[in-house]
């Protein structure tokens, strides 16, 4: 091994994973060379269907228009649940923990199956049919699962609107793939404070004359203002339906849900997955990566509003017949101990979180952590963004007091997947490290011309072969699929991120290439946050990059032109960060805003992002070359004034 802080696997892990290193060997070398043996194999152990495949994998990426399982038949929902019951309807499959320590709730497969038919039945009753788009906005409760899974069930393709979102952020997004149904509650809880979800649902479908349903949870006492006709209480209306419903027969192509991402230009991009290639991705990651038994209490703790809930919160999990856990709250309240007195008193044996709460709970020291047991963690999972070594460390010696393996987890909205990663009690581990490519991943490095850099080296991080949960489309854009992710490499899928190999063949990744940022976990495209600015009446012109934070990994950085006579003051800058957070959401508000008479352009009047970076991140000592800006002059005033001093 070339790097000095090398984990090896300790012997005890070792004797009860899954599989060995020779395993995976084997099964990763069949998952490439002979792809459809190997997924046609996992598909039959993974998943049930009602009609085989004729072909396991057709089309390419040529035209994105790549087909898994064709002609098979599945209903995803049924999978998660109804497959389950005759062995284990009295099992847990979720552990709801709420936003108050005091509150939790065990549901069992039992529970699931009947909570998610009625549902169903509800959205069949107010007219949901195969293939229509419904948007769920919900806070961290059973129902947004059940929600999801109800979805599934009669073959709607649910988009989960992260609750975070604002009504504008909403509206767009109901617009773009045109659901016509909203499953919300009347508010959320979080960290003790309240969210005002169906406000903030009333205030976008005031533009979204479509939607003719909306079904509101009753999580508090609130009363919220209801539109005759269109709202229902969730209780009421389950109350008045059937409590069996049969799953859809639904084809492997058939669309399961859309997630919108953040790209680098223009607006939200829909990524679409579909049923069957997506589950048993979904399933065979969640199982071989986090070496899951029998047992197990699992915890990721995203929201189910991202791709890492979508998929390790309800669809692997549950796809697996494991006890998933559902947590509303955030890691610090009460106090810094909340998350490890979750683990203690839900027994949770993997636990699976972002860098920057590791972060944030770094920051508070040991005893937080010490006063608790931990005793039950086997396993420790990270995602979202590179985790820097001192965080895997604090995680591996603190956290998991050494016993524990941490899966760095490396994937994104559109692999559906995790995509490089260790398998716990199977790879040898190097903090920082994604490692290894799981199975049926081929990734390449390519440098700037497109060529492939073998051994160790540093490029643009490409997939070479496609894999079960690629993303199949944007919705309604299929060429801005084709255009964003399969055009820049022809032959390729280009990730957006750049990545280092070292000698073992372990992948590090760096992070964007694109003008993409990371924000606490949160994917944030600059160009949004401009478009956002520049709605503000007083200001000209606005520039977005992110800038290194100790516990966010990045933070926002706007450069703003204000409109020729408009004064600068602290006052507007905190006018124009509200304002950013009512377009977008607070996640996605500036943490520095730059008043900027001018902005960096070269002659042709591009913007010069480069030099705009490194002022943020204060490195003006080395700007690169400025030989093609218009008027270098705007640098010199730029750095005289940066705000990160
Ligand atoms: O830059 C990579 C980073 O997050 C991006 C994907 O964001 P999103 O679609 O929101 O999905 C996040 C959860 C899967 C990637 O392009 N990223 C994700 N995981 C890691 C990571 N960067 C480094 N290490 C990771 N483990």
């Amino acid at each position: 091994m070339s790097q000095s802080h090398v984990y090896p696997v300790n012997p005890e892990q070792a004797s009860h994973s899954l599989i060995d290193k020779a395993g995976y060997q084997r099964m990763y070398e069949q998952s490439i060379n002979d792809p459809e043996t190997f997924w046609g194999e996992q598909a039959e152990q993974f998943l049930g269907f009602f009609q085989p495949w004729s072909k396991v994998l057709s089309g390419d990426f040529s035209k994105a228009d790549v087909s898994w399982f064709k002609d098979a038949k599945l209903n995803a929902c049924w999978n998660c649940v109804d497959r389950h019951l005759p062995q284990r309807a009295d099992q847990t499959a979720l552990i709801w923990e709420g936003d108050d320590p005091a509150d939790s709730l065990p549901i069992t497969y039992r529970d699931l199956h009947l909570a998610v038919c009625r549902l169903a039945n509800v959205l069949k009753q107010r007219g949901v049919k195969k293939g229509d788009r419904v948007c769920i906005y919900m806070p961290m409760i059973p129902e947004a699962v059940y929600a999801m899974l109800a979805c599934a069930r009669i073959g709607a393709i649910h988009s989960v609107v992260f609750g975070g979102f604002s009504p504008d952020a909403i509206k767009d997004r109901i617009l773009d793939s045109d659901c016509q149904s909203v499953i919300t509650a009347n508010q959320g809880i979080r960290g003790g404070k309240v969210i005002a979800l169906k406000d903030n649902v009333d205030k976008a479908l005031a533009n979204c004359p479509n939607v003719h349903s909306v079904i509101v949870v009753k999580r508090t006492n609130a009363e919220v203002s209801f539109k005759q006709g269109r709202d229902v209480w969730y209780h009421d209306a389950i109350d008045q339906v059937d409590d069996q419903c049969a799953a859809e027969v639904m084809d492997a192509e058939d669309p399961l849900f859309i997630l919108y991402t953040s790209g680098s230009t223009g607006k939200p991009k829909g990524v679409l997955h579909t049923t069957a290639g997506y589950l048993l991705s979904a399933a065979i990651s969640h199982k071989y990566i986090f070496d899951y038994h029998e047992g197990d209490v699992f915890w990721c703790s995203a929201d189910v509003g991202w791709v890492t809930g979508h998929s390790y919160i309800v669809y692997g999990p549950l796809c697996n017949g494991a006890t998933s856990l559902v947590f509303e709250g955030v890691p610090t309240y009460p106090d810094a101990s909340r998350f490890w007195q979750v683990i203690d008193k839900h027994q949770v044996t993997i636990f699976y979180t972002a860098p920057t709460a590791l972060r944030a709970l770094m920051s508070m020291g040991n005893e937080p952590v010490q006063a608790t047991s931990r005793q039950s963690l086997r396993l420790l999972g990270s995602v979202g963004e590179p985790i820097n070594p001192e965080a895997w460390e604090w995680y591996y010696n603190v956290v998991g007091e050494q016993r524990c393996p941490i899966v760095d987890t490396w994937w994104q909205t559109e692999t559906g997947a995790s995509m490089i990663s260790p398998l716990a009690g199977v790879t040898d581990l190097k903090p920082g490290s994604a490692t290894l490519p799981f199975f049926g991943v081929k990734p390449e490095l390519l440098d700037a011309d497109g060529n492939i850099i073998t051994g160790a080296g540093k490029g643009n991080l490409v997939i070479t072969q496609s894999w079960p949960s690629q993303i199949r489309t944007v919705f309604g854009d299929h060429q801005r699929c084709v255009d964003t992710y399969f055009t820049a490499y022809p032959g390729y899928y280009f990730t957006g991120d750049s990545a280092r190999r070292d000698e073992d063949g372990y992948y590090w990744i760096i992070g964007r290439v694109d003008d993409v940022i990371n924000v606490s976990g949160h994917r944030l495209g600059t160009a949004e946050i401009e478009s956002a600015l520049v709605l503000h009446p007083k200001v000209a012109e606005a520039a977005v990059v992110g800038f290194p934070h100790d516990i966010k990994g990045q933070a926002v950085y706007a450069y703003v032109t204000l409109m020729l006579g408009v004064e600068e003051s602290d006052a507007l800058r905190k006018e124009l960060v509200a304002f950013v957070a009512g377009e977008i959401g607070a996640f996605a508000r500036p943490d520095i805003i730059q008043f900027a008479p001018g902005l960096p352009k070269t002659r042709s009047g591009k913007i010069m992002r480069r030099i705009l970076r490194k002022i943020a991140a204060n490195e003006t000592d080395n700007l690169g070359d400025t030989s093609t800006l218009a008027d270098p002059s705007v640098v010199e005033q730029l750095i005289a004034n940066r705000h990160n001093r």
